[in-house]
């Protein structure tokens, strides 16, 4: 891995660097996202802000922040679902092409999976379309394999994803302070 690349869970003050973010991964890669690019760009600027916010303090939804030589470079969501079984999930994963095969997508992975691990996960989940056969081969690479489940993409439904498993140890949640 670069030594240059560092991830670091976003703050609460970072919803411009998360707009900005989201809507460069949207125009860069819009096969790979259920969001559509016309729907970031519409939302203001206040919705990103409180979804930085959010996302900084929450203990069931986050995001983490891919930084090469101090500047955003990729992004990664990780979240907890609301069902009683409480699944883990990495999503919207995007690293810019610049810094691509430098490791960056991996350190995101491992560190939203050690975030999950952390709040108590022992599978960590992910979405991927079924004809983004890069994302898939990144994804089996590190770990994942497929569940069996499949549906369609929320952008079109003549498309299909697939669901992938990886498992992690629980680990013990850090002191605080
Ligand atoms: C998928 C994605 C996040 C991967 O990001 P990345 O930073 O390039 O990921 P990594 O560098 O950790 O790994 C990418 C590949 O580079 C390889 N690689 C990493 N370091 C390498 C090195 N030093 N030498 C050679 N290969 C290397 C990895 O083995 C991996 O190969 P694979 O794709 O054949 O499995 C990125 O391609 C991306 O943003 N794509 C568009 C959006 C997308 O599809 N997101 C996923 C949505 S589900």
């Amino acid at each position: 891995m670069s030594p240059s690349l560092t991830v670091a869970r976003i703050t609460a003050d970072q919803g411009d660097v998360f707009r900005e973010l989201r809507t460069a991964s949207l125009r860069e890669a819009p096969y790979a996202f259920g969001a559509t690019l016309e729907e970031a760009l519409s939302a203001d600027a206040a919705t990103f802000d409180a979804k930085a916010a959010l996302n900084a303090a929450s203990i069931t939804t986050t995001t983490f922040i891919l930084y090469t030589e101090g500047h955003p470079a990729g992004v990664i969501d990780a979240c907890f679902d609301d069902t009683p079984a409480r699944r883990a999930f990495v999503s919207e994963l995007w690293v810019a092409p610049a810094v691509r095969h430098l490791r960056g997508g991996e350190l995101l992975v491992n560190t939203a999976s050690e975030w999950l691990a952390r709040g108590g996960a022992a599978e960590v989940y992910a979405w991927i379309a079924d004809s983004n056969r890069n994302a898939m081969r990144f994804y089996e690479r590190l770990g994942f394999g497929p569940t069996g489940d499949h549906r369609p993409t929320a952008r079109a439904q003549d498309q299909w994803e697939s669901q992938l498993v990886r498992h992690v140890t629980p680990l013990p949640v850090p002191p605080a302070g």
